[in-house]
């Protein structure tokens, strides 16, 4: 389970002070596959940056196992960030890499795990995202599709806890978009990950979330099961969204 607990993120920049969030707290089940929706500049991507300590809260708690994440520094923090893998819209593939060694980066600091152990690790994520036969492939021999399945592989390669995405398939076209969050909904099942997904699209949430949080201007306007939010939608946040087109699932 990860609490999140009053999370609040303030930028100062020169002559600016963003408030990015503001008192979010929100609770997200082991297994459960949790998106976060929310309009552009809503705060969904800072709140993934606080969640893998890539940005500092500036104040409030993450509480994951039981562990503050904010108060972790040097291997207890390299330590509890290994619990989690994360993918982006953009893939963030390291280019002049094969598709083996992107997915076995993760890997490459872990004591005790020889070359062959590496291989044979690599080859089960290739077979589990659908990649067989494309080790020595480069990412630009891929389609996008094909980027964000071995993205997702590296995501799981140390076998975390919690696979975190940010707007995952945002670039990709609608049926690719369905062939990889039919992708999450199996790992899900299969290893029993959970899965934080972040979206500016409804379709997405309908499609494969079990949980849904809304966000609106930094806060949290409402959060529950993906039934009762989108039949029963309290805020004005939520009923925007539902009350749109995005009600028929084409937004
Ligand atoms: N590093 C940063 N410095 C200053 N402002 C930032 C920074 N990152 C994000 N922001 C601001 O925080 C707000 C939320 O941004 P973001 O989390 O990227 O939104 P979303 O992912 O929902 O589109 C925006 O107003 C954005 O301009
Ligand atoms: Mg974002």
């Amino acid at each position: 389970m990860i609490t999140i607990s009053h999370l609040t993120k303030v930028f100062e920049t020169k002559g600016a002070r963003v408030t990015a969030l503001e008192d979010v707290s929100l609770t997200i089940e082991d297994g459960a596959i949790q998106g976060i929706i929310g309009m552009s500049g809503a705060g969904k991507s800072t709140l993934l940056r606080c969640l893998t300590l890539l940005e500092r809260p500036t104040s409030g708690e993450i509480l994951l196992g039981g562990q503050n994440l904010a108060s972790l520094s040097g291997g207890a923090l390299r330590s509890a960030r290994r619990k989690m893998g994360v993918v982006f819209q953009g893939y963030n593939l390291l280019m002049q890499k094969t598709v083996a060694e992107n997915i076995a980066f993760p890997l490459r600091l872990e004591k005790g795990r020889d070359k062959q152990a590496v291989a044979a690790r690599v080859e089960e994520l290739l077979s589990l995202v659908g990649l067989e036969g494309r080790a020595d492939s480069y990412p630009a021999q891929l389609s996008g599709g094909q980027k964000q399945r071995v993205a997702i592989a590296r995501a799981l390669a140390a076998e975390p806890e919690l696979l975190l995405c940010d707007e995952p398939t945002s670039a990709l076209d609608p049926l690719t978009t369905g062939s990889i969050l039919g992708l999450l909904a199996d790992i899900n099942r299969k290893l029993g990950v959970t899965i934080l997904i972040i979206t500016h699209e409804l379709t997405v949430v309908r499609a494969i979330c079990t949980h849904v949080a809304v966000i609106s201007e930094g806060a949290l306007a409402e959060a529950g099961t993906v039934a009762d939010v989108l039949e029963h939608p309290q805020s004005d946040a939520a009923r925007a969204l539902v009350g749109g087109k995005g009600a028929q699932g084409n937004d």
